[in-house]
């Protein structure tokens, strides 16, 4: 098979950690006959914004739009307002491209100062499924509705439940759910504040549940997860929330696990009609870019995560029994509790890859 991976580094850490990842992946194609990519560089992000006022090309949803699949790095700069970078390109291209079901696996390493106190940390693993394309995020609003400059403001900021849309990431949570040891789906919303569009979540969840009677579910306001989160992660399976309430208890999981920069994530178009997208969770995190310290894993743990999207599941286990083995051996960056380089990092996985 041959794969076209459309790369976008973005900014800040987002390019030094993604040309890691490449480099596993490189490795991986030299080393097997299973598969060969090309990657086709993209140079969007913020500097490019300064440079031609706007976060991708003109025609950029276009010109990725046959890829097989999309690799990123992560933007923001602090000279550009954050509100511009993430919807000018990463949410343009979530939505764009309908990428409907956020997947991030919340996975705890050996060997490394995890945050959690908990007996047997080391076996517990969750996936928490975003619902990446509409709630919190969707966009409609406005401001200035009235009295703007003397300081009585009123900004609008609405957020959009679809049956539809709640009902298929649902469903995708589910399915997940049937692949694991124990079957069970928690679903996460703020439906006793949030009384029309949560309150729709929660019924189509119910719904959705009696299709699957061997999977155990629960329901949970989202305040009371973020404390289950600390004291009962083992009865965390696959955990489905919408847009907002997911990308912060996704933070909270991955700095649980011990940081932000191991959290691996796959913004997924199921139907495959367009282009999925593999990314790390965190951000361009400006006060470490360009030390050479940034922690890898999340952006390798992503391309796994695009390996097993693009039919190769054995390499995608590779990578990451290859990730573990790193963190056991001790070789891991600041973030964690190490002294190595990001460099030092890529080069223990690759090394562990060779011997498998
Ligand atoms: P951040 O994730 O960039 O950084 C938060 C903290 O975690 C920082 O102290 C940073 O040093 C640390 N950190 C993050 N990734 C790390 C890694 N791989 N290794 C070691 N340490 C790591 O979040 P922050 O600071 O809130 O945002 C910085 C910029 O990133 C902003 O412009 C924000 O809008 C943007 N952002 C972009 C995202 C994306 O492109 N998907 C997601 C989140 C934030
Ligand atoms: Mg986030």
């Amino acid at each position: 098979k041959h794969f076209r991976i459309a790369v976008i580094p973005g900014d800040g850490i987002g390019k030094e950690v993604v040309n890691e990842g490449l480099r596993v992946v490189e490795h991986l194609a030299d080393t097997s006959n299973k598969f060969s990519f090309e990657s086709d560089y993209f140079p969007w992000g913020c500097q490019y914004y300064l440079d031609h006022g706007r976060m991708m090309a003109e025609n950029g949803l276009e010109e990725i739009k046959n890829h097989d699949a999309i690799y990123f790095g992560a933007v923001g700069y602090p000279t550009v307002p954050d509100h511009i970078s993430l919807w000018g390109l990463r949410i343009a291209i979530c939505q764009g491209f309908d990428q409907w079901a956020n997947i991030r696996p919340v996975e705890f390493l050996p060997g490394i100062q995890s945050k959690l106190n908990h007996p047997n940390k080391e076996d517990l693993n969750w996936i928490l499924v975003r619902e990446n394309t509409e709630g919190e995020y969707s966009g409609i609003g406005g401001r200035n509705f009235t009295g703007r400059g003397n300081r009585k403001e009123v900004a609008v900021q609405s957020s959009i439940f679809t049956e539809e849309g709640c009902e298929r990431v649902i469903r995708h949570a589910f399915q997940l759910a049937l692949k694991r040891k124990r079957k069970k789906v928690t679903s996460v919303t703020k439906s006793n504040a949030q009384q029309y569009g949560m309150v729709l979540w929660d019924e189509v969840f119910e719904r959705v549940s009696k299709e699957y009677p061997e999977v155990e579910t629960d329901q949970w306001l989202v305040d009371a997860m973020a404390a289950q989160f600390v004291l009962h992660p083992e009865e965390l399976e696959v955990v489905v929330a919408s847009n907002l309430l997911a990308d912060i208890l996704s933070d909270l999981g991955s700095a649980l696990a011990g940081s932000l920069g191991i959290a691996a994530s796959a913004n997924l178009n199921p139907e495959g009609r367009f282009p999925s997208m593999f990314e790390s969770v965190h951000g361009s995190a400006p006060d470490i870019a360009g030390k050479g310290i940034a922690n890898p894993i999340g952006t390798i743990g992503s391309a796994a995560l695009m390996l097993e999207h693009l039919g190769l599941p054995d390499e995608a286990k590779m990578i990451n029994e290859a990730i573990r083995a790193t963190t056991e051996d001790g070789v891991v960056t600041a973030d964690i509790g190490g002294e190595n380089t990001t460099k030092e990092v890529t080069d223990s996985i690759i090394s562990h890859l060779s011997k498998m």
